[in-house]
Order: structure tokens, then sequence, then C-alpha cells
């Protein structure tokens, strides 16, 4: 799939601006600052609804303006689809698909694949936990949107689940004697079927990525250490996680009351996929703390890339993935997003990725210094200045 043309109204710096895109590779360049990330930014918004930068909504409206339009026609086996998103900060958010208006903005979620690489995912080597787990999820919900109504049903569950445990930790406190449980193990039996759900998910994702991310991080780093993802359940290092769900379910509820007394006391949920880790290791050593920052850097791509590979292979259908796409062509797939990625690699590094996206259907890049975009990477260029994306 590709986007043929996106139209901005105040989003970001940009009070308008239209830009038509072809398949293939586009590249926008010009000075630091100058709008270049705000519009791949908006792009990945439409896939996901939501900013690789920020959490809410509200940096994405230009400065002093009420609201932004998001707009973006999607091609797909040559069927059409505009997309039009109205960013609303403080209230709801509106969507139309092909002018009808009578949609979600979450109707949207699917119609428009995207992989984004940033600076930003830096975090996903060096950072919390968090940030691994939520690579995870949002690759589940990109890959199965319904996926995103087992995360909610897992979240609900366990604020409900956090807030009850909180009240009986003050009430033994205050009044030194505890409070009915009983609603607890209700809770604990929706949690741990919730959490099972999303347990086995998550798991079969890392196994589906294993190999693609030792792959992608072959090709950036030939003579680097192996790549190796283990997923870390909070459930403790004794837990099988194999079995599939009634087993996780089991495994899950029997963790939580061995836990019982300690969330008792902590007032918090403190067994579930919320509080698990997907490790990275390189070599033999975790890369968080130990690799160096070429290697985080090498890393975090490799995770983009392999789920890109991912989603491309899902649309394929194949089990052998996208080397059964034959090569060159425009071989469909998500937009693969690259922001600032060349400038942190050596000119080896930017060939090999070159060479490996090369023939995606659409390749969006930015760079401050257009030498930095690869030959391999030769297609339409932008530049962005002021506002102003001019076809150079
Ligand atoms: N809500 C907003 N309203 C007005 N201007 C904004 C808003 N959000 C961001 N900007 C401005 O947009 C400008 C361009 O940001 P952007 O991140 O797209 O730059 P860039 O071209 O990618 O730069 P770099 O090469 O440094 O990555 C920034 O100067 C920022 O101040
Ligand atoms: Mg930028």
């Amino acid at each position: 799939m590709h986007v043929a043309h996106l139209s901005l109204a105040d989003f970001r710096c940009y009070a308008r601006v239209e830009v038509p895109l072809d398949p293939g590779v586009t590249a926008f360049t010009g000075p630091n600052g100058q709008g270049k990330t705000n519009l791949v930014e908006a792009v990945g918004y439409l896939a996901t609804l939501g900013s690789h930068r920020v959490a809410g909504d509200a940096p994405l409206v230009r400065l002093g303006a009420e609201r932004a339009v998001v707009r973006g026609l999607v091609v797909r086996d040559e069927r059409q689809t505009l997309i039009e998103l109205e960013l609303n900060p403080g209230r709801a958010n509106r969507a139309r698909i092909n002018r009808s208006d009578n949609v979600r903005p979450r109707d949207v979620l699917g119609l428009l694949r995207t992989v984004l690489f940033a600076p930003e995912d830096l975090a996903l080597v060096k950072g919390d936990p968090g940030e691994r787990r939520r690579f995870l999820d949002e690759l589940l919900t990109l890959r199965a949107p319904r996926l995103a109504g087992v995360r909610q049903d897992y979240e609900r569950v366990l604020k409900q689940r956090n807030a009850l445990l909180k009240s009986a930790a003050q009430a033994r406190r205050g009044a030194g004697r505890g409070m009915d449980l009983s609603t607890l193990d209700v809770w604990d039996d929706h949690l741990a079927r919730a959490g099972a759900e999303l347990l086995a998910q998550r798991l079969d994702l890392v196994a589906a990525l294993q190999p693609l991310v030792a792959r992608a991080y072959e090709e950036l780093a030939p003579s680097g250490g192996g790549t190796v993802l283990e997923y870390r359940s909070s459930m403790g290092e004794g837990v099988p996680l194999s079995g599939g769900r009634e087993a996780l379910y089991a495994a899950l509820t029997a963790a939580l009351g061995a836990a019982r007394k300690q969330e008792l006391e902590r007032g918090l949920t403190l067994v579930g996929p919320h509080r698990d880790e997907l490790g990275l290791r390189l070599g033999d050593l975790p890369a968080k703390g130990y690799a160096s920052h070429g290697e985080c850097w090498s890393y975090a791509l490799a995770l983009r890339l392999a789920s890109y590979d991912l989603l491309r292979a899902d649309e394929f259908g194949g089990p052998e993935g996208p080397s059964n796409t034959g090569g060159g062509g425009l071989a469909g797939g998500p937009v693969l997003i690259l922001d600032d990625v060349f400038a942190e690699l050596d000119a080896r590094r930017r060939e090999r990725l070159a060479e490996r996206v090369a023939t995606g259907e659409q390749v969006l890049v930015t760079a401050a210094v257009p030498e930095d975009v690869p030959e391999a990477l030769r297609g339409a260029r932008y530049s962005v200045q002021d506002g102003e994306v001019t076809r150079v």
C-alpha cells in the first residue's frame, strides 16, 4: 500500500500543506526544525491515531489553532481510500472515511499500515520495560486490530483490581483488620483470563520476530554478536510459558494466589503482562547497559525492520515471508518511514539498509543533509523549508 496524497491543515508547524506522493522512495530534506519529521509524523498518525513523539494530541495542533486536520489518500491494490482525521484536543476527535462521517476514529485502524523508525526508538533498547511492552502491543494491534480490545480489557481489569487492592491495603493499615476480599477472587479470574490471552499473543509474536530481528541485525552489522529476544514473565523464571492459553491462565491464577499477601501489603498488582519484560540480548550480554550507542541504534532499527518484514509477510500470507515477494519491483507491504536514520549510520551500514528497503512499495525518508540519503534510495526528493514542501 502507499499514500498517494497527504494534506495537512494546522498540523504542527503547517497552516496548510498539500504533498502529492508516489510509490517508491521519497526523501524529505532540509535544515533542522523545518518540518520534515512533522510530515512523516502525520503519515504515522493516519495509521496509528497517535504520534511517535508525544502521548497526547495537543502538541500536534498548530500553535494558536483550535484543531488540526490530517488527510491521506491511501492506495491499496489499486483501491483508493480517503482517510480524514480531525484532531480536537480536549474533545473527541472525528474521522471520515471516503467522505462518510458515519465512522469512529478507530475504524480507521488497519486502512493504512506504517512502520516508523525514528531517533526516539533508541528508547526501545535503552528505556524502561514499558517501552518494549508497548512495542509488542502496538505491533500486535497493527497485525490484528481486534487485539486492541484484548489490551483494553486487560487494562480495565487491572485498574479495577489495583483500586481494590489499594483500598484493602489502606483498610489494613487504618483499622488493623482486613476488608472483605471475596470480590478479589473474581478480579483474579478476570485478570488471569485477559492476561493469558495477551501473554499468549505476545509470546507468539516474540517467536515470530526472533529470526527476523536476528536477520535484520546481521544485515546491518554483520560482525556483531547475535541478537536474542527473551520474554521474561513477572510470574518468575521457573514458570513455563508454553502450553497455550489454558496453561497460561492456570499459571497466572497460581502466581496471583502466591503473590496475594505481598499484593495486599503493597496495594498493587505485581503479576501479569503489565509487569513483564522483553529482554534484548546481544551476544552474551544484555543490550541495555552494555551495548554501544551504535549497537543500540542498530538493534532498535532491527526491531523496526523485523516488524516491517512481519507485516509484509502477513500481507502475502507466505511462510517464507518477504523473500517470497520476488526481487525488485514495488512489492506491497506497509509504508516504511525512516526518520533521520542515515546520519547515525556509517557508510557501509547506510548502503546495506538502503539495499534492504529499496524495494518497498513506499519508503519515506527524512534527512537534514541530502548527501546522507544513499544512492540506492534515489527517488522523489522534496525540500522542506519554512513550512514549504517543494519537489526538487
Ligand atoms: N504545535 C506546533 N505549532 C507550531 N509549530 C510547531 C508545533 N509543533 C512543532 N512545531 C515546530 O515545528 C518545527 C519543525 O519540526 P520538525 O520536527 O518537523 O523538524 P525537522 O525538519 O524534522 O528537524 P530536524 O532535522 O531537526 O529533525 C519545529 O521548529 C517546531 O517548533
Ligand atoms: Mg526531524
